[in-house]
């Protein structure tokens, strides 16, 4: 028997006890007499001692080369500890120790496995297996097992069935690139992986399995960010005989149940705010609702004055403003830093214009030039701003300024310390567009997917002003993290032909790549819908953070590298024979 507890086990009430302990040496002090060992495993840290007078001469020279992270046995005596350590729960003991065994030795590390370590992000992601050794990635993977969990409980007691579907399948359109795998056996042919098992899921309600899920892997070819990794794990469900609002209620059902469950909140009802609505009010689809900062547009409808001379508002589609409680006082470097913040390239705008209601009841703006007090006064009436309060507005193209403010909006909440991550703030937002319209290929997309169904009645607008039907899709929100999306789906051929038709597939292409759906349709689809969870994102917001990486145990960096096992790597020429790809150079 290796071991008779864990390193994280023993308290005062074992003291006498005679145990067996293994881990790893995390830290050892040498007093020539006393040697004294922090042995760690995944439970915890106990000290070891080793005394002169009490430990035989040939243990207590094994002691004292130990070196970090050899793994040991020891077998000892629980003591009670002179100096006790209120910060860890073994703190009032320590092991005597009388046996020793060196079941490993480790060559030095390359950064210390403490809480706090002195290893870089890079370093610590090409030795990732130590990373993990260290106790705050330990806990991350932890709690995301227990998160895995407790979703598995949930929906398996509520009646859904778990079911895998295939990784090696053909292209689901999700809207980022595939990764895709070459055929050996079939010259020239490809798998794509999947980017969600959308279609799958869809002909498993089709195969009568109503209520589905799976935690999945889902993989796309697109950018990192910190939200966002090549290969990442969803909560794929689906129902069959569903509305919206059965959806809707199932998983708010879930997410409420696990906030409860893992953060011990309990949220009543989950707000809902339509797509338009959320892009008026904070310019985002996914806004952060912990904080006010909601957007107070000036114009359009200036309301009682027409502000005629100042060049910026004249030309602008939108001037729109923002009140940041209490912040009158930032100085005139505070205000700067601002706006320098908004004309980086990543937000791009031209300026920043505020207006400050000082704590006196004056006004002072940095167009002042162009309008008086009263002006001033007239806007911060509108925006609901108080003595002590600053308005910052933003002027120009709708979507871009509604954008640009929504960014200020977000990096001022982060500034003020408004983004609490124990305060949990979800939110549906529906009625998405159908369509969205891409500047590259001068066309519309699916926003969603091209499998979700319009809003009863919009088919119609589809010819007239696609940009304005609006479907039966929708994202759950939390903390501004869009953590979930999902929608009610097309379930007959005709429909589903006529999208592909709209979205510029010609029938030829539509039945190649979706021919199986289509065709699947025509026995009896049930009306179905569902959604999928980012379970790397949704973990991560749970824990209290927005970096998804931290919560995945071997992650890619930002370039999508592996640099632990240093992929993606090449092959070797065999290999990229037998798959067809070896290109012939000629000279
Ligand atoms: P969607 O594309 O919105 O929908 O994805 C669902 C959820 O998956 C998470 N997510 C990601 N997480 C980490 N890294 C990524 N690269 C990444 N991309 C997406 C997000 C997102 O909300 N098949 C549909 C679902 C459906 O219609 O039922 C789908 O995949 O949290």
């Amino acid at each position: 028997m290796y071991r008779t507890h864990n390193n994280g086990q023993l308290r005062a009430a074992d003291i006498n006890k005679q145990v067996t302990l293994a881990g790893w040496v995390q830290k050892t002090r040498n007093k020539g007499f006393m040697v004294w060992v922090d042995l760690r495993d995944r439970y915890g840290i106990t000290q070891l001692i080793f005394d002169e007078e009490r430990t035989s001469k040939e243990v207590m020279e094994k002691a004292t080369k130990l070196g970090r992270e050899f793994v040991i046995q020891i077998t000892g005596t629980v003591i009670e500890r002179e100096s006790k350590n209120p910060n860890i729960p073994t703190g009032d003991v320590e092991i005597l120790v009388s046996e020793l065994n060196l079941l490993n030795d480790s060559i030095t590390p390359p950064f210390t496995i403490e809480d706090e370590t002195d290893g870089g992000e890079d370093l610590r992601m090409k030795y990732r297996y130590l990373d993990i050794r260290r106790k705050p990635v330990r806990e991350n993977l932890i709690f995301r097992s227990k998160v895995a969990m407790a979703v598995r409980n949930y929906l398996s007691n509520e009646g859904f069935i778990e079911v895998e579907t295939p990784y090696l399948i053909k292209s689901t359109p999700e809207g980022a690139r595939d990764f895709v795998v070459p055929s050996r056996m079939n010259e020239g042919q490809f798998y794509a992986l999947p980017q969600s098992p959308q279609t799958f899921k869809q002909l498993l309600m089709v195969g009568g399995m109503d209520k589905y899920f799976q935690i999945v892997k889902c993989f796309r070819d697109e950018d990192l960010r910190a939200d966002r990794q090549p290969e990442f794990t969803q909560i794929d469900c689906e129902m069959a005989f569903v509305e919206q609002e059965d959806i809707l209620n199932a998983f708010e059902g879930l997410t409420k149940h696990l906030l409860k469950e893992i953060n011990g909140v309990e949220i009543a009802q989950f707000p809902r705010m339509t797509y338009d609505e959320a892009m008026e009010k904070y310019g985002n689809d996914k806004p952060d609702i912990r904080f006010g900062m909601e957007f107070c547009p000036l114009a359009p409808e200036w309301g009682t004055f027409e502000p005629k001379g100042f060049p910026v508002f004249d030309v602008a589609e939108l001037v729109v403003a923002i009140n940041v409680e209490g912040c009158a006082k930032y100085t005139r470097k505070q205000i700067d830093a601002l706006i320098d913040w908004v004309k980086r390239p990543q937000i791009g705008a031209t300026g920043l214009i505020w207006v400050k209601y000082n704590e006196d009841g004056t006004l002072k703006s940095s167009i002042d030039k162009f309008f008086g007090e009263k002006t001033l006064k007239q806007w911060a009436e509108k925006c609901n701003s108080k003595p002590g309060d600053l308005m910052l507005i933003m002027a120009g193209q709708k979507n871009k300024t509604r954008t640009q403010l929504s960014a200020l909006r977000m990096h001022l909440a982060e500034q003020l310390g408004l983004r609490k991550n124990n305060e949990f703030a979800p939110l549906w937002v529906v009625d998405f567009p159908l369509l969205e319209w891409d500047e590259d290929t001068n066309r519309y997309h699916a926003m969603h997917h091209p499998f979700t169904s319009p809003k009863p009645g919009q088919l119609e607008l589809l010819d007239t002003n696609p940009g304005d039907v609006k479907a039966n899709a929708y994202d759950l929100v939390l903390n501004g993290n869009e953590i979930g999306g999902g929608s009610i789906r097309i379930h007959d051929k005709k429909t589903q032909a006529l999208m592909f038709d709209y979205l510029g597939f010609t029938t030829e292409e539509a039945k190649a790549q979706f021919g199986f759906l289509m065709d699947a349709f025509q026995y009896g689809a049930p009306p179905h819908g569902g959604i999928a969870f980012g379970l790397d994102r949704l973990v991560a917001i749970l824990g209290g953070q927005e970096t998804i990486r931290d919560f995945i145990a071997f992650p890619k960096n930002n370039a999508g590298r592996d640099v632990m096992i240093d992929a993606p790597a090449k092959i070797d020429e065999t290999q990229l024979e037998e798959l067809h790809l070896k290109v012939e150079i000629k000279s």
